[in-house]
Formats: C-alpha cells, structure tokens, sequence
C-alpha cells in the first residue's frame, strides 16, 4: 500500500488540458514496481499561471515533472539548464529537480526512435520517412531521424508552410552540426535531408518511402473511424507508425494491416518516452513491461 509521508517525493504533468493523459497511471505503476516513495500527479495549468506554478514547484519536494500541450516551447524560459539534445529540438517534454534548480530534456524523439527500433529489430539509418503532421512532435521525430542518419526525410502538412518551416529548421540544423564537425576550408556539401511535401504531391514521396509516421492526431478517439491518408496510397513494403495511441490500432493501421505493411502502435513511443523519463528522473532502469502492461489494461 502507498504511504505519504514528509519523504515522498513528487512528480507531475504540466499541461491544458489533461482529460487524456495516461502518464499518471503510467508513472505510478512504475514508481510502485521499483518500491519508490513518489508519485505522480496531473497537474492542469492555465497559460498565465505557468511560470507560477514552475517556480512553486522548484521550491516544493518534487523531483521532476513532464511538460505537455500546450507548453513544450513556453516552459524553457523557466528553466535553468537545458540538456543538449532538447536544445537542438528546441522543445521540452520532461524535467528534473534538483536543488531547487530545473533542466530540461525531451524524450519524445528518442521514444518513437526506442519503439521503431524495437519493434522492427531494424535502425533508422539510411531509411527515407515520410512525416505527416508537423507540430511539436514531428519536431522531435524528425529531428531525432535526421540526428540517426535518415537518408530523407518527406514532411507533409495540411497547412504546407509549416511543413516548409520544419523541414528549413532540420536542413540548417544538420547543416550547423555538419560545419562545425568539419575543418572550416573544406567544403562543406548541403544537407537537404527535409523535403517538404504538398498533400497532393504525397504519392510519388510515399512510393519513394520506407517508413510512415502519422504525427497527426487523426485517428484519435472518438474520431477512430478516420485515417490522415488514403488506403490506396499505402503499399505492402512500407512499415507504417503512428503516434497516436489511443485506441491502440487506429483505423491507419488497421488499413495498413489489410495491405500488408508492418505496423507500430504509438503506444510503444508513449510507454518509451515514459520509460526515459523514469530514467533520467530515478537513474534506475525502467519496468517498461509493467509500464506498456498497465497502459494497454488502461485502454
Ligand atoms: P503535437 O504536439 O501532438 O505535434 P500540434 O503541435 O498541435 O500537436 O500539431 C498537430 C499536427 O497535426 C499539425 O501538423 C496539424 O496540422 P496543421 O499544421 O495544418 O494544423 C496536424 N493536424 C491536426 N488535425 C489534423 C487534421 N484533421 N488533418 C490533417 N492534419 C491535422
């Protein structure tokens, strides 16, 4: 039985709204399984009580805390440290307490990374993806590919600036990384590894393909009856994930089951990013089958 005493220590989620979230149930689980006196606890924040909160929390007895929508940009102005990976994604989603002082970090990207790898027993290098969505998460993802040696990366949006915007982010953060590792006379060729893709312009990308990431959160429920693309444009040698988790096999990957693609349910990501979170919070290695056991019953 969980006993609350002036030991406990605590975690939270930060975000509005929170009606959703499977995190709490998910990092409690965990924290019990270790014998760990923490909890978790949802924490829903309105916009202009964010930086309060923030403070509030450096000085109380939590250890961290994960950050989601909509405040994965606004609350690095709160912190005192960024780890370097989340610099160069330039978004937070998990964050330590220690001493009253706050770093930040982003497991997202690694998380979908854990859960392909994985799931397929293949690496991202050399693959070309095709990402549809270009919000934090494709950020992340498309960041953490690009990190890993993708070979190409097609960016599609609905609103096509944006995809325009992210796939210039990628390129000049490859291009930035690249310069610096070189000898600054040498020849320092381009990297355009993001291609941003118009809707209707999709069929040519997607046969040129390996893999399909729906960042969208089409799918989701209660909308479980619609897919982000059509089943037609899907062929049997594409592995296709999507990050949405609930319900666990959206209607994407069903129609990508009935033609034969590989599938990876985002609910391997959401368990992985949580999994590293744990891990960067405790330092102990995370019950990632008790964590993936209790989200799936959670469904
Ligand atoms: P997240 O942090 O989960 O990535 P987000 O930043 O709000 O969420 O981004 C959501 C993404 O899903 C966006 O790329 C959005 O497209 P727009 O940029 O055009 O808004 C995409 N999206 C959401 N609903 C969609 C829909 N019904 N059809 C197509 N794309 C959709």
């Amino acid at each position: 039985m969980l006993i609350i005493n002036t030991e406990t220590k605590l975690f939270g989620l930060l975000g509005y709204p929170l009606s959703q979230s499977l995190s709490p149930i998910m990092q409690n689980a965990a924290f019990k399984e270790r014998k760990l006196n923490k909890i978790y606890i949802p924490v829903e924040v309105l916009p202009q009580n964010l930086e309060s909160v923030v403070k509030g929390i450096s000085k109380m007895n939590f250890e961290g805390f994960n950050v989601t929508k909509p405040y994965k940009i606004d609350i690095m102005k709160y912190l005192d440290e960024m780890d370097e990976y989340a610099k160069i994604i330039g978004a937070v989603n998990t964050v330590t307490v220690k001493d009253g002082k706050l770093k930040g970090y982003n497991t997202d990207g690694t998380g979908f990374l854990k859960s392909f790898e994985k799931e397929t027993g293949s690496k991202i290098e050399g693959k070309t993806v095709f990402i549809l969505g270009s919000g934090g998460a494709a950020r992340a993802i498309c960041m953490t590919l690009a990190l890993n040696n993708a070979k190409k990366i097609y960016i599609c949006n609905r609103t096509f600036k944006k995809a325009v915007l992210l796939s210039k982010d990628i390129n000049k953060q490859m291009h930035d990384m690249n310069r610096q590792m070189h000898d600054i006379n040498r020849q320092i060729k381009d990297i355009s590894i993001a291609i941003p893709m118009e809707y209707n312009e999709m069929h040519n990308a997607l046969n040129d393909s390996d893999v399909l990431i729906n960042t969208t959160s089409v799918g989701m429920y209660p909308d479980v009856g619609t897919s982000p693309l059509d089943i037609n444009l899907l062929k049997s040698n594409l592995i296709v994930c999507d990050i949405v988790y609930n319900p666990i096999k959206t209607k994407l990957l069903k129609d990508a089951g009935l033609k034969g693609c590989r599938t990876i349910s985002g609910i391997y990501m959401f368990v992985y990013q949580g999994a590293e979170a744990f891990e960067i919070w405790t330092g102990i290695k995370a019950p990632t089958d008790k964590m993936l056991s209790i989200v799936e019953n959670s469904l």
